[in-house]
């Protein structure tokens, strides 16, 4: 690639090669001490992201919101929940955030609403037929007396995907009852959410993380979804749909005409860029998102659901490069964020549970050594890689799931509304640790925490960790370092050839070699400068089990 072309990259269109931090913001950092994170104490802790050498932050929801689903229920889409701040600390973040050349994106939740917000308290108030309804999904019900939702949908969160209202009518939920699907057929929903994408750009957002993005759809005529699909959610309902009929509500193709519109208005602006949440599979599909008057990119889930495998990683690599650089988009990689079990925990385990389903403590413990080996090495893995890379709060501290969170603690609807059988995401959501001796590991000054810290947090803490050789912290930070001065995430990529054993796997980026050995025996450690390593010794010159390697060729 040619010094301008590079140049260029960087700045319009830097989500290219980009690494983005996800900030869960109730979990961060709390600035006024409530136990609930918030945008203040973001803004207190940024010279630690700057020294971690991201490039941006995306942030979770922190609009108004009765926070049924952890902010992903949103009231107003224009202003912020008092309990993170006001839009004036949004402001304030986003020229901090500047200062350190750090980037902010926002999430949007287009697919659904809260229950409060004033459209759906409208629609209520206005009855069967009206304009206020055609904004959300109402539809009579089945049965004599429509008594029987409209059709066999289910919640993601578990449950039914309608509640009747008192009048008779249905409304459509694809998540929890709090959480109205919108009607994307409806004009004055498309005009709404331009406007709200303008309001966050006008205010400086670099960009957006766009919440089931793949949904916004449904089929016309709200068909049953076919027999085998009823009890599946998410990905998983995805899996089995190319061979069944086409999915009636995730990834319809007039989602597309909806992105391209919206891409529309980010071309107003410079630099600004859109990221997809679609659980959508095969890789050739989520592509698509991703052509270039769409999406700029979309999240990889395909390899965040790749175990630590070497056949598997090699052909999702493959696939990922193939089919995002068939559309000119680059790949993202991600291996944790705030739906999913933590990868030093999930790497801990042969067999995990569904994503969204999470651990709890009846379920079989972990050994955390062995998932934290592993997850360093995954993570040394995926940092060579060229593309747009994601980073959730914590795991630079090679932070473990909590496993042993009681019921009673628990927040995700999923728990509720599986009446306890799927304990949910509340488990990767805990407040992260800063100070092992202060209140909540330095979450705050007062030791409240709206989900309660595992003791194991302790030794975590990022205090514990900064500038001690070989810790996960100095780790990260050594790998965003050497990935900006070799501009990997730019790079050419190839496989190396010269196969060292059956068990190890690496390629090369911009003449640096990225080496896994995965659970065999040690393999040599070719000649070269070694740059860094995902386990401290390399003394003795070889390359253990479940270790990667980064050496200038
Ligand atoms: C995906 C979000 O990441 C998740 O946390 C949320 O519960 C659902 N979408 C519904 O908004």
């Amino acid at each position: 690639m040619s010094e301008t072309l590079r140049s260029t990259n960087a700045g319009r269109e830097w989500w290219r090669s980009a690494v983005i931090y996800q900030i869960y913001p109730r979990s961060f950092a709390d600035g006024n001490g409530d136990g609930m994170g918030d945008i203040p104490g973001i803004i207190s802790r940024l010279d630690s992201l700057q020294e971690l050498g991201i490039d941006a932050i995306w942030c979770s929801p922190f609009f108004t919101s009765p926070q049924n689903d952890a902010g992903y229920d949103v009231a107003d889409y224009r202003d912020i929940d008092p309990l993170f701040g006001n839009l004036n600390d949004f402001d304030n973040l986003v020229a901090e955030a500047k200062k350190r050349d750090i980037r902010i994106i926002v999430d949007l939740v287009p697919n659904h609403s809260s229950s409060e917000h004033a459209w759906f308290q409208a629609a209520l108030n206005a009855g069967p037929g009206s304009p206020e309804r055609e904004r959300y999904m109402f539809r009579d019900g089945k049965g004599e007396n429509g008594e029987l939702p409209p059709n066999n949908w289910g919640s993601v969160f578990g449950g039914p995907a309608w509640t009747r209202v008192d009048d008779g009518q249905w409304y459509l939920h694809l998540f929890d009852s709090t959480q109205p699907d919108f009607n994307w057929e409806n004009k004055e929903v498309r005009e709404e959410f331009k406007s709200i994408l303008r309001f966050w750009l006008d205010r400086g957002a670099a960009g957006f993380r766009i919440d089931v993005a793949h949904a916004l759809i449904k089929e016309a005529g709200l068909p049953d979804l076919a027999e085998q699909l009823t009890t599946m959610s998410g990905e998983d309902a995805e899996r089995p749909k190319d061979r069944v009929s086409p999915h009636p509500f995730w990834g319809q193709e007039g989602v597309h005409e909806i992105i391209r519109e919206w891409r529309e208005v980010l071309d107003e602006y410079e630099d600004r860029a859109m990221c997809a949440e679609a659980w959508i599979m095969p890789l050739s599909r989520m592509a698509k998102w991703t052509r270039p008057d769409e999406y700029h990119q979309a999240f990889n889930f395909g390899y965040l659901e790749t175990p630590w495998d070497k056949e598997r990683l090699q052909a999702v690599i493959d696939d990922s490069l193939k089919e995002f650089g068939a559309v000119g988009a680059p790949s993202t990689w991600v291996l944790s964020n705030h739906d999913v079990i933590r990868h030093a925990t999930r790497m801990a385990y042969d067999k995990i549970p569904k994503q969204g389903d999470g651990i709890g403590p009846d379920y079989e413990q972990p050994n955390i050594d062995r998932g934290l080996r592993r997850a360093r090495a995954a993570t040394a893995f995926m940092l060579g890689l060229p593309g747009g890379a994601y980073i959730y709060q914590g795991e630079e501290l090679g932070l473990p799931e909590h496993t042993t969170l009681e019921g009673e603690y628990r927040q995700d609807p999923t728990f509720f509304r599986t009446q306890g059988k799927r304990v949910g995401r509340d488990g990767c959501r805990v407040p992260i640790p800063w100070e092992k001796e202060a209140p909540a590991f330095g979450f705050n000054e007062t030791g409240q925490s709206w989900l309660p810290q595992p003791d194991i947090y302790a030794s975590y803490s990022r205090d514990q960790q900064v500038g001690i050789e070989g810790s996960t912290l100095e780790l990260y930070k050594k790998m965003l370092k050497l990935r900006k001065k070799y501009e990997l995430g730019h790079g050419d990529f190839s496989w190396h050839k010269d196969s060292i054993g059956d068990h190890s796997l690496g390629y090369v980026n911009s003449g640096v070699l990225v080496l896994a050995n995965f659970t065999g025996s040690n393999i040599p450690i070719p000649q070269g400068e070694i740059l860094l390593s995902s386990q401290n010794d390399l003394s003795s010159g070889v390359l253990e089990h479940d270790q990667v390697v980064w050496v200038k060729l």
